[in-house]
């Protein structure tokens, strides 16, 4: 098999800011309540003409960039998203059109808030195998769009943002070492948009019950995902055969600063190792893992050689873990 690493990283996020103190002109809430049970202080909201297909391709053309390559050369386009831009067709080919990737294969890969996790182990068997060279995985989500306004529980969760990470061939050793994946699939009702697909068709009946934004059971989630991170990330650690001392950096699904904590408490890890950006964005589901690796990357705190532990979990319910050895050194030219 042969090693696969991510050697570019990009994101975006939208320009316009939704602060806590705004959120207290619209819903019944308070910063107070909002910092000390989610830690999140902001988010960012796309403007009701942007789809996320364009944060995606903005991230995308950032990630390219870092890694050195041509949109031509890309061979194929994995867009996680429980957001797109329609039903169908796929975003992930509304990006390569965007983007100018005009020999790639593109599809999209709904995991929900692990998508990012299931779409770069799924982009990574690709390169592995000698199937493919370059594999551009993107995580987006424009959640401000399904969200219910009025609902406090879930509205002051979420952001928009979008980031993206190049799969390439690399020097034995680094890029991927472990992975793990998984699914739940009898909890698909505590976290959904229950309207709009096949079940549920839109109807005046599905939008008087708000069936087209997000429905949550907030403290079941809560303790699913306490329980998971921890878990899911111990598995992937031991399919890499590392030890928690062996962990330099845990960049973990940025929903809720306490499963942060919660995980990292059960991992026994260092908590200064640990890449937090949630006070600033609010949970971006599928985008939250990547944009976090981005601004990781881009402020230096990446060393190359350094063993960087990505884990998630979402609706599904789902859940999955990357060991990766980081280093940006592609070897394209040897595979
Ligand atoms: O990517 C996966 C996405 N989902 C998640 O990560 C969600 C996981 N769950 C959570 O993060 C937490 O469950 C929440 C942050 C959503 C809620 O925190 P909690 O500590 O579980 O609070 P709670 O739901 O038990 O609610 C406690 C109280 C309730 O009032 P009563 O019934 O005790 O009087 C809520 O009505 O807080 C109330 N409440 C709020 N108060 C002020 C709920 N939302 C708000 C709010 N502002 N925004």
């Amino acid at each position: 098999m042969i090693s696969v690493g991510i050697v570019g990283t990009g994101s975006y996020v939208p320009e316009k800011v939704l602060t806590n103190f705004d959120l207290e002109k619209m819903v019944d809430t308070s910063n107070d309540w909002i910092v000390s049970r989610t830690g999140i202080r902001q988010r960012h909201i796309a403007e009701p003409e942007t789809p996320v297909s364009e944060l995606c391709a903005q991230a995308a053309l950032r990630a390219l960039e870092d890694g050195n390559t041509s949109p031509e050369e890309v061979d194929l386009i994995i867009v996680a998203t429980a957001t797109p831009d329609y039903l169908f067709p796929a975003t992930a080919g509304i990006v390569a059109d965007r983007i100018g990737a005009k020999n790639a294969a593109a599809f999209d890969l709904e995991a929900a808030c692990t998508g990012f996790l299931y779409g770069i182990t799924t982009g990574a068997q690709f390169i592995a195998t000698g199937m493919y060279k370059n594999v551009l995985v993107i995580g987006g989500e424009i959640l401000s769009k399904f969200l219910d306004w009025e609902d406090r529980s879930t509205c002051i969760l979420f952001g928009d943002g979008a980031g993206a990470a190049l799969l390439q061939p690399i020097e034995e050793g680094y890029g991927f070492l472990g992975f793990d994946l998984g699914m739940d699939g009898s909890g698909n009702q505590l976290l959904s948009m229950p309207g709009g697909g096949s079940r549920n068709p839109a109807s005046l009946t599905t939008l008087e019950k708000k069936f087209h934004t997000i429905h949550m059971a907030g403290s079941e989630v809560f303790k699913f995902a306490v329980r998971i991170m921890g878990e899911t990330a111990l598995k992937a650690m031991e399919k890499a055969n590392l030890q928690k001392e062996n962990i330099d950096w845990l960049i973990p699904h940025q929903a809720n600063i306490r499963i942060v904590d919660a995980a990292v408490k059960r991992l026994g890890i260092d908590p200064n190792k640990v890449v937090v950006n949630l006070d600033r964005y609010g949970n971006m589901s599928a985008a939250s893992i990547p944009v976090a690796l981005d601004e990781a990357s881009r402020e230096g705190k990446l060393k190359h050689g350094d063993t960087l532990v990505m884990v998630g979990f979402g609706a599904g319910l789902t859940w999955g873990a990357a060991v990766l050895k980081w280093s940006k050194r592609g070897a394209l030219e040897n595979a």
